[in-house]
């Protein structure tokens, strides 16, 4: 690993592991490293369209990709994704933590099920695959891993409650595991998009939300850089940049007052 590159490039030749790469930002985020050179590992449940960005980004960048169907909301899915590299002695350089959802409304009508599994998703399975994977990197002596947070992570957001605090623990667990492992070469940084033009509102029972916010290629871009040049924390576009600092010159009591008018459902 060339630990001194600050671009994408510092991945030309390593393999990179990445959650959620059947859609969205976990799928833009495979273009942009395939583009630059790397390796993939490409998981997420939906085989068809990982088999499909598979041969396309084979196509377009003569990339090296291995495919692994795994439900992460499955107590052992971690392990069989472990497993599965580990069979193929395949050393992941870089682990993008990125699968996730959420889930729109009252917090008493969403079926526990659901809730569960997004807790296992966001939180459980990153964990998890980080605790797998980390001592491996320690070992080779550096490594780097993404986790997607939010913007949501910054403060409660009412009527997706469960979501937010995911999305805080994420950005807590990544920004304290940054400062933790940094002396052993392995870098760690949380990316915080704002609203993304993906899946996710459909998946969250959104879809009314207006499909405005960044592209998914400009999140993954921003994300992968951040990542390079050693940050711990990125917070994806001016706006976002600016909501988040400025909600801090707010009362807590107020800010979660705000987002429960903008949230709650018509
Ligand atoms: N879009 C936004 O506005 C936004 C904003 C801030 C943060 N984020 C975060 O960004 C990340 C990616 O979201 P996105 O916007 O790209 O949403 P998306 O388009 O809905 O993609 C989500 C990805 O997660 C995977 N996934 C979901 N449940 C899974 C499970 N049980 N097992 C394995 N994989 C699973 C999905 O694959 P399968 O369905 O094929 O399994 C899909 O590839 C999430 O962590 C999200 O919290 C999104």
């Amino acid at each position: 690993m060339h630990s001194s590159d600050t671009t994408l490039g510092r991945w030309r030749g390593q393999w990179a592991l990445v959650t959620g790469a059947s859609a969205g930002i976990g799928a833009a985020i495979a273009h942009a490293l395939a583009g630059a050179g790397a390796k993939l590992v490409l998981t997420a449940r939906r085989q068809e369209r990982l088999d499909a960005l598979a041969a396309e980004l084979r196509g377009a960048h003569a990339a090296t990709v291995e495919v692994c169907r795994v439900d992460l909301a499955l107590e052992h899915g971690p392990e069989e994704l472990f497993a599965f590299t580990q069979a193929k002695t395949i050393p992941v350089a870089l682990l993008v933590n990125n699968a996730g959802f959420g889930s729109y409304g009252e917090f008493r009508h969403t079926p526990l099920e659901r809730l569960a599994e997004m807790v296992q998703v966001n939180v459980g399975a990153v964990v998890k695959l980080t605790r797998l994977y980390l001592p491996q990197m320690v070992e080779r002596g550096g490594g780097d891993i993404l986790v997607l947070a939010s913007t949501a992570a910054f403060q409660a957001v009412p009527y997706m409650s469960t979501y937010a605090a995911t999305k805080s623990f994420d950005l807590l667990f990544a920004e304290g595991l940054a400062q933790e492992v940094s002396r052993y070469g392995v870098r760690v940084c949380a990316l915080c998009p704002g609203a993304t033009q993906t899946e996710f509102a459909d998946v969250a029972g959104r879809s009314a939300a207006r499909r405005h916010g960044e592209s998914a290629a400009d999140v993954a871009r921003v994300g992968l850089k951040a990542l390079a040049a050693g940050k711990s924390l990125v917070v994806s576009g001016l706006a976002n940049r600016l909501g988040v600092v400025s909600q801090r010159l707010a009362s807590r009591h107020l800010v979660n007052r705000v987002t429960a008018v903008v949230f709650r459902p018509h």
